[in-house]
């Protein structure tokens, strides 16, 4: 009898997630001492105070399981935001969130999720994991989403759509209006996921987050994150706000302590610590200036940039990145390449303060030196 096959080819056929390297591994592997990482878009401040506070503080209770209902964590979220507890579900980070929507709102093998070229690559990494068929729009000029084709896309099959406002890897964002006009122009069946993973660093005039377009259609999940301006990455704690009959289907669901305990008590004490994003916010403001100076130097040698509203910029390189990264590596700083998401001439740089820009800025130099000279060989 033929052996009953292991996985789906949607499972066999599925790429796991690549993340940045962590300094441990190049301190090991390549014996680097003190290498930086610009890979994963931390905070370089660390994290808020007040969130290392209340997680110093609540240590002792760690044999204790967590609060299954995440109770302090979902009333901080909805006081933040002003909105019913019963609109927010929070996660293992903002990731754990989408898989829970893709899981609850697709059916699995006969729904299409909607997403963009360039794109966060857990959305297809979720989407194709419950068997959705993924169907990508190509971005409009500038590595922006092109909204309109997006909505264009969207057909009876379509049971979710992912928009990163603004978006990682590219670092563009979506002006107000063209978003509130999606969001009206998407068929009600639809659901829309805003993930705003790096929100707080928006500086442009025409963003407005889509917690404030709630009003615009009911099947809308806006995503958060503290893993970004309020430094807590290793924490993993991220939310969502949703209708409540939403909340209520994802909840089905959820593991039954999915937020550990530090999360539960980090998140309420990092959301009232906006002394802190604001200083995280004018460290990435003064990280992007010497960077950007930096590259401008660079523009010569053929280097370029796509202007970011977040806490990273994509970097136009004239040769493949991936030697340039490996270079880079070699001098102790880790950047991220681009070749996964097909973009093999880019490489993803997190913004930190100036002292780690301009270390990265003679690493990039010399790495193209490096690679240059190999190519012309
Ligand atoms: C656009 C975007 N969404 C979501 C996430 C997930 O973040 P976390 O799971 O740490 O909340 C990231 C992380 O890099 C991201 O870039």
């Amino acid at each position: 009898m033929k052996m009953k096959r292991l996985v789906g080819p949607h499972i066999e056929s599925l790429k796991p997630y690549v993340p940045g390297k962590p300094l441990e591994e190049l301190e090991r592997e390549l014996g680097i001492k003190n290498p930086i990482k610009l890979a994963s878009n931390e905070n370089p401040l660390g994290p808020s105070p007040k969130a290392m506070e209340a997680m110093q503080a609540f240590m002792e209770k760690n044999h204790f399981y967590p609060d299954g209902a995440a109770h302090n964590m979902i009333q901080a979220v909805a006081a933040f935001h002003d909105v019913d507890p019963a609109q927010v579900i929070t996660g293992n980070g903002s990731n754990e969130l989408l898989t829970m929507a893709v899981r609850t709102f697709g059916d699995y093998g006969s729904d299409v999720a909607v997403i963009s070229e360039y794109s966060f690559a857990a959305y297809a990494i979720v989407s194709q994991a419950q068997n959705l068929e993924i169907r990508r729009v190509p971005m409009a000029e500038g590595y922006t989403f092109d909204l309109e084709a997006m909505a264009d896309a969207v057909d009876e099959r379509t049971k979710i759509v992912f928009v990163a406002n603004p978006n990682n890897p590219t670092g563009t964002y979506v002006p107000a209006e063209a978003l509130r006009a999606f969001l009206k122009a998407v068929p009600e069946e639809v659901v829309v996921l805003v993930d705003e993973a790096y929100h707080d660093y928006v500086t442009a005039d025409d963003y407005q987050s889509a917690m404030e377009m709630r009003d615009l259609r009911e099947r809308l999940i806006v995503t958060r994150t503290l893993s970004k301006c309020y430094g807590l990455a290793g924490v993993r704690a991220g939310y969502a706000v949703a209708p409540a009959e939403m909340v209520n289907r994802m909840n089905r669901l959820r593991e039954p302590f999915n937020c550990n305990s530090m999360a539960q008590v980090a998140l309420p004490a990092a959301l009232d610590d906006q002394e802190f994003v604001a200083r995280s916010v004018a460290v990435n403001e003064e990280g992007r200036r010497v960077l950007e100076e930096g590259l401008a130097r660079l523009a010569d040698r053929g280097v370029s940039w796509i202007p970011s509203q977040t806490n990273f910029l994509l970097v136009g390189l004239p040769v493949e990145g991936g030697k340039v990264y490996d270079a880079m590596l070699q001098k102790g700083v880790i950047v991220r390449p681009m070749g996964g998401y097909g973009l093999a001439k880019w490489l993803r740089i997190s913004l930190a303060d100036k002292e780690k820009m301009d270390r990265c800025l003679r690493a990039l130099e010399s790495a193209l030196d490096e690679v240059q000279a190999e190519v012309t060989i």
